[in-house]
């Protein structure tokens, strides 16, 4: 049984009129054509609200035997092309997306009390493009990169740091390379999902979907 206490209770109408999010200046959904321009649209509005990280995700993948499997990561690069994150490709959602290349994401809101899912196809990023990124890292985020060996057993604390060390006496003060096993994947939406809180729950839902890459956009509501 779950504490009572630990769980919040049900909004009741009250609290509904206090914290219902005002729609009537926020950005429309329902006359939108373009879903990466209204997710850009909601982006801009989570990075003014949100006290850190508007860019975190949740990032679905599964495994070759269909076992799901979820974490966050951030969001570095979006457009018409599909949104874009970065890993060790050598982690555990690095075997999973070798093994199979489908992901969805899960970006929640709390602040504006908004949702976006996103499910699609998942590419390799360019070496160019995630050499790119790298290169904008700080220093000690790219020796970081070289240090972890991500998602796999570390004996101890001062075991990673040793392992730091090392990686940074070993660059000195030379350039810090983009090691060959960590780069970006690139998932190329064939749909997307706007949720917008309203109260007692009965949310707005604005779906768009697409048969392939290729195809226009088809929208429609869904039931809260
Ligand atoms: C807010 C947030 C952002 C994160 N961003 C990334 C990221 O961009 N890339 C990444 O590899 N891990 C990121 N992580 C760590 C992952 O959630 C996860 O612990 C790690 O990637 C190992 O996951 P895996 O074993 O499923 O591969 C982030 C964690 C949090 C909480």
């Amino acid at each position: 049984m779950s504490d009572d206490k630990l769980i919040p209770p049900s909004p009741d109408a009250e609290t509904y009129a206090r914290t219902a999010v005002a729609t009537a200046n926020a950005v429309e959904i329902f006359d939108r054509e373009d879903p990466f321009a209204l997710f850009a649209d909601w982006l801009t509005e989570a990075k003014k609200k949100e006290p850190n990280d508007a860019n975190a995700v949740a990032l679905a993948t599964a495994d070759a035997s269909g076992l799901p499997d979820v974490r966050m990561v951030l969001l570095k690069d979006v457009d018409v092309d599909g949104f874009v994150f970065y890993t060790n490709l050598e982690s555990g959602k690095g075997g999973q997306l070798a093994e199979n290349p489908q992901a969805a994401l899960c970006f929640h809101w709390k602040s504006l009390r908004r949702q976006v899912r996103v499910r699609g196809a998942v590419e390799p990023v360019s070496a160019e493009e995630a050499d790119a990124y790298f290169a904008s890292r700080a220093r000690d985020s790219r020796i970081g990169a070289w240090a972890s060996k991500q998602s796999r057993p570390l004996e101890s604390r001062f075991a990673l740091e040793k392992s730091v060390a090392r990686e940074a006496a070993r660059f000195g003060l030379g350039e810090v390379p983009r090691p060959p096993h960590w780069s970006g994947f690139r998932i190329r939406p064939l749909s997307l999902e706007f949720w917008r809180d309203r109260p007692f729950r009965l949310h707005d839902r604005m779906f768009f979907d697409r048969p392939d890459l290729g195809s226009t956009w088809t929208v429609s509501r869904l039931y809260p």
